[in-house]
């Protein structure tokens, strides 16, 4: 991007320019001009920040979207775009808009979240994330969910991060967003369509399609929310196994349930029963993201697929799940930890074979935690 552009966004956007430069805010929303909230540390809160106006909280806009190809008018009221640093920008302008325009900005932070972040800020445990690294380095077919913001993105990312090195990883996004530390990296990123200007849109089923014959061994799939589940699903049924992607849902079976459902939109004549027999034996992993209502994210399960049943119910276990044991007075910040449940993994026969330092009493549950399981359960 030219610096034209850039230096004129910034100077569009200075209004925000300070929560744009201050690391420690993660996310700015702004509802109209004059109404501007920030997240910092999983809280939202409202800053004092104003813009002039609607019109020129729209030139900025404005900017942003030429700055990328794009137009925002009222033809194209909606706009995903990134800005300068990376950051992800997503836009609806009145009439749309009830509020004037809206915009949310999630922060590009140079300084990606780490699984020993994750352990330090207690959204994990160290068995858990010792647990996970012998899940991605034997290959298992793995998919994060969450709802909106829960840290889908930044686990996919850690985890993408733990495969074993020999491993060439075809990464396939909307948006760039991974930043998958690992040897052999290819990373792909779809495009918006526009007719007037003769550009054609690159799909994530396109990326896929071509991805497949790029010699992919695992391939990962940012953000799963269309049909290309379903292509998802039959790289990980042949031969890509590890493959992952991220899902919106807010428990392991509705996990299930939402791939099945993204398989189905797609022009596939393959029936419901099929499909949902197909995710209960090719889908493995899923690692459950959550955020809680003192603005924790936490991993709140890392779960086994096991199948679908005779009712056709999928047959999900937990094999680790996070605990509340309380709540501190001062902050409201909820206490507790992840716990293993007692259930081995099918697949621990593998940890053996392979000789992977995760001793069996690893899935045993501290005392303390087994009357919390049982009620939980
Ligand atoms: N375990 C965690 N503890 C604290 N902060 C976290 C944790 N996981 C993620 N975050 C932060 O939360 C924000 C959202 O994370 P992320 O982008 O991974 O969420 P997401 O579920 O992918 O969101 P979206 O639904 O918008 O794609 C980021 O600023 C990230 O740094
Ligand atoms: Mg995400």
């Amino acid at each position: 991007m030219s610096s034209v552009f850039q230096d004129a966004i910034a100077n569009l956007l200075s209004p925000i320019g300070d929560l744009l430069k201050d690391p420690s805010v993660s996310e700015i929303m702004i509802n109209g001009p004059h109404e501007i909230f920030v997240e910092k540390k999983g809280l939202v809160f409202r800053v004092p920040n104003k813009f002039l106006d609607d019109e020129s909280l729209m030139a900025s806009m404005r900017a942003v979207a030429q700055s990328v190809g794009r137009v925002i008018d009222s033809d194209n009221p909606r706009l995903d775009a990134r800005l300068p640093d990376g950051s992800r920008i997503a836009v609806v302008i009145p009439p749309m808009a009830k509020n004037g325009t809206t915009v949310a900005i999630r922060k590009f932070s140079e300084e990606k979240l780490g699984l020993k972040d994750l352990i330090s800020f207690g959204s994990i445990s160290p068995d858990a994330a010792r647990f996970l690294d012998c899940v991605m380095y034997l290959g298992k077919n793995t998919l994060v969910s969450g709802g909106t913001g829960s840290g889908k993105t930044t686990m996919l990312n850690v985890l993408g991060g733990r495969m074993p090195k020999t491993q060439r990883l075809l990464i396939i996004e909307d948006a760039a967003e991974l930043q998958i530390k690992a040897e052999h990296v290819v990373q792909f990123e779809t495009r918006k369509g526009n007719r007037e200007r003769g550009i054609k849109e690159v799909t994530i089923r396109d990326l896929m399609e071509s991805a497949l014959r790029l010699r992919p061994d695992r391939i990962i799939v940012g953000e799963v929310r269309g049909p290309e589940a379903l292509d998802l699903l039959n790289a990980m049924g042949t031969g890509h196994d590890g493959s992952m992607g991220t899902v919106h849902a807010n428990t392991p079976e509705g996990a299930c349930t939402r791939l099945e459902t993204l398989c189905l939109m797609g022009e596939t004549k393959i029936p419901p029963d099929a499909i949902r027999k197909m995710v209960g034996s090719t889908l493995q992993m899923i690692v459950q993201c959550s955020r809680y209502h003192d603005g924790g994210r936490r991993t709140s399960h890392i779960s086994e697929v096991l199948g679908v049943d005779e009712h056709g119910r999928y047959v999900v276990r937990d094999i680790f799940r996070w605990v509340q044991t309380g709540k501190e007075a001062q902050t409201g910040k909820f206490i507790g930890e992840m716990v293993p449940t007692g259930y081995v993994p099918s697949f621990f026969d593998e940890f053996i074979a392979n000789k992977l330092p995760f001793p069996k009493t690893n899935f045993k549950p501290p005392e303390w935690a087994i009357p919390i399981l049982k009620k939980a359960a």
